[in-house]
């Protein structure tokens, strides 16, 4: 099964779900919108009890949606009243937990979907498609072991082949490297990016961790309470947030307190912070056309944004500082200077850097950042 199973196109529009808790209705998705181009690979990242499984699970069809709509290329699978059986799907879902069958070899989990169910298919060609699903990842050597005297790798494949086995044109995945150790996870995150891009195939991937969303994914949705608060590609979604909460959630940041001062051209600003001026540039995307003059701000910055050095450069957004904490991380040091004015101290500064180009604790240093690098927020 090298050729492309190819992809379909979701659509899930006003997506509402509720639970019944202790007597109330308690909404848990509030209007989930977003579309999947048919081939690319999108996450729903957030943090615990946001509703990422449970948007899944309503994709999947486990769950009953109570508004909105699902499609898939054009077929409706559920509104408030309608709902398609999760057989009838052409979905194929990996769970956080794998939920192999034990007492089955690799084999028979692989094959037990395809011969129940709406989708059940003819014994020979069940058996085929198992096959052909174990070697698209690389367990066809292991299919009479017993599925439980697999690593805990090798059973994270066997889930995705047995997700795959009916050859879905969209593959769902919760949370699916979160019980494999750093290193195996780093590995499977290379092997299903490709495995998905080989096959064409459309997947929905739900994650609280960002890093394996932002490597993974053509676009990620960052949920919070229940919402979609942000969707964009990874780049942007890093270096454009659209609030405190997404710069906050989506890696390390720095948030400074600042007044507007000077409005340019586009989006640029002049601001006031530490008791200095600070300049936003325009491509940082800062939203200067719709802040006023005189409102108080976050200025946001990336940690490896941050530039030290020993003696002031001459050019913007340098200001002094003394360093207070210097950490050694492996492939990177993080320090943290105190940022002086005058005689006081006028906030931290957290960056990231090279270890074998980094700064003493308790040196006085200027640190530098960038125009294009600080996004202002409205606070
Ligand atoms: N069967 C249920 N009955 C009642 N409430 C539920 C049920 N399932 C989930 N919830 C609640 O719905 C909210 C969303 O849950 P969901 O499982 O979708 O979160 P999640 O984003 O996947 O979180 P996590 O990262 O912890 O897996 C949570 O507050 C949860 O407690
Ligand atoms: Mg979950």
């Amino acid at each position: 099964m090298t050729a492309a199973i190819g992809g379909g196109r979701l659509v899930v529009d006003g997506l509402e779900k509720h639970y019944e808790l202790d007597g109330a209705e308690v909404p848990v998705v509030k209007g989930v919108t977003f579309t999947i181009e048919p081939g690319k690979f999108y996450s729903l990242l957030g943090p615990s009890g946001c509703g990422k499984t449970t948007t899944l699970r309503c994709v999947a069809g486990l769950e009953a949606s109570n508004g909105g709509s699902i499609s898939l290329d054009g077929t409706v699978l559920s509104t408030g009243t309608r709902h398609v059986s999760p057989d009838k799907r052409d979905v194929g879902m990996v769970f956080q937990n794998y939920a192999i069958w034990p007492h089955m070899t690799v084999f028979q989990n692989a094959v037990f979907p395809l011969q129940v169910g709406g989708g059940k298919l003819p014994k020979r060609e069940a058996r085929q498609r198992a096959m052909e699903a174990l070697e698209l990842v690389q367990l066809d050597a292991f299919a009479d072991r017993p599925a439980t005297a697999l690593s805990g790798g090798q059973q994270q494949r066997l889930a995705l082949a047995r997700a795959l086995a009916h050859r879905p044109s969209l593959l769902l995945l919760d949370e699916p490297l979160s019980n494999l150790d750093a290193k195996l996870r780093d590995t499977m995150r290379n092997e299903l990016r490709r495995l998905q891009q080989d096959l064409g195939i459309t997947a929905l991937y739900v994650t609280h961790d960002q890093s394996e969303a932002l490597s993974m994914s053509d676009r990620v949705a960052v949920m919070n309470g229940g919402r979609i608060v942000q969707e964009a590609t990874p780049r942007e979604l890093y270096y454009r947030p659209a609030d405190r909460f997404v710069a906050d959630f989506v890696g390390r940041v720095n948030m400074i307190p600042a007044v507007v001062r000077e409005r340019g051209a586009g989006g640029a600003l002049g601001l006031e912070a530490f008791g200095t001026r600070l300049e936003a540039a325009e491509e940082s995307g800062s939203a200067g056309a719709g802040l006023a003059i005189g409102e108080e701000v976050t200025i946001t910055f990336r940690p490896e944004s941050v530039r030290w050095h020993e003696t002031a450069p001459d050019r913007p957004n340098v200001v002094p500082g003394r360093v207070v904490r210097v950490e050694f991380l492996g492939e990177i040091v993080e320090y943290e200077v105190e940022i002086v004015h005058g005689d006081a101290a006028a906030g931290v500064v957290v960056g990231r850097g090279a270890p074998l180009d980094s700064p003493a604790t308790g040196s006085a240093c200027f640190i530098e950042l960038a125009p294009h690098a600080c996004r202002v927020l409205a606070s």
